[in-house]
């Protein structure tokens, strides 16, 4: 098992009131899959999401990540399993502005002691079709393109996890379909994607739906799969997006040699 809460809780003081964020949460995940959190705001779902990222700690509960409790490591523990295991993204991108995309991939493998680090985020990059952006600053790019290099940050560690809080919350229909079919794509090559949603279009692009209500795990099961806004948006707008990103459609890894020597 990739992923085992039991009965989770996470509560904040505030002053003397106490809020209860997650109030027993049981979830089991194995590798592999992809799951949409959904729900209203304030149910939970981001802390949720901090804790299985190792970003927080329950207050009370166990977490085992790859059969590890999280919960008896230090700070620096976490740390490392955060940029060992996890990739992150964000609805607002988290980019640094004034720093070039390939700069911004780069970062995440300061932690891991990797070597060929301008390769790898290279490679990453290609990955996203933005290979021909990784010049350009966060400011020089679309809403779109930004995700895109987010998520090659997320990737460049090559995670077991890469979760995503509503990542396609800034995001046009159409360019949100694309930032799916990366992920979906992602999740073939066996990646585990975990994504918060409030669109009921993008979490039926996930295999399996959990929905929360106050803290708790109010429903979880197999979402329909159909993923009816990628097929529709690919479909209209595959020419006009394969011209602005080079070759997103076929999304196929890219190897060294093609992000290399440029
Ligand atoms: N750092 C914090 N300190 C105090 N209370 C917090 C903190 N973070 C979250 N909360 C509270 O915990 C509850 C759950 O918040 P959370 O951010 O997980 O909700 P959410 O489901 O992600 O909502 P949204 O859809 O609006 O993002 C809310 O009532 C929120 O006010
Ligand atoms: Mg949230």
């Amino acid at each position: 098992m990739l992923i085992e809460m039991r009965d989770v809780h996470k509560t904040y003081r505030m002053g003397h009131n106490r809020v209860h964020a997650l109030a027993g949460v049981t979830l089991e995940i194995e590798a592999g899959e992809m799951l949409a959190i959904m729900g209203p705001s304030g149910s939970g779902k981001s802390t949720l999401m901090n804790i299985i990222g190792c970003l927080d700690r329950p207050t009370e509960g166990q977490y085992l990540l790859e059969g590890l409790p999280v919960e008896g490591m230090s700070n620096d523990d976490l740390a490392d399993v955060r940029s060992r295991k996890i990739g992150f993204v964000f609805q607002t991108f988290n980019l640094l502005a004034r720093t070039p995309a390939l700069n911004n991939v780069m970062l995440p493998l300061m932690y891991t002691g990797a070597k060929n680090r301008r390769e790898l985020a290279e490679q990453a990059l290609t990955r996203v079709a933005m290979g021909d952006r990784m010049d350009h600053k966060p400011s020089e790019l679309s809403g779109g393109q930004q995700q895109r290099v987010a998520v090659a940050r997320a990737l460049v560690t090559h995670p077991a996890i890469v979760l995503a809080d509503e990542p396609t919350g800034n995001l046009d229909s159409k360019t949100s379909a694309e930032i799916m079919q990366l992920f979906r794509d992602l999740n073939d090559e066996g990646v585990t994607v975990l994504l918060v949603t409030h669109d009921d279009e993008i979490g039926s692009c996930a295999k399996r739906i959990v929905r929360m209500r106050d803290g708790l795990i109010v429903d979880d099961g197999p979402a329909p799969h159909v993923c009816p806004m990628v097929a529709h948006e690919l479909e209209l707008g595959s020419d006009a997006s394969s011209a602005a990103t080079g070759d997103s459609g076929s999304d196929a890894p890219s190897t060294a040699s093609d992000a290399g020597n440029s």
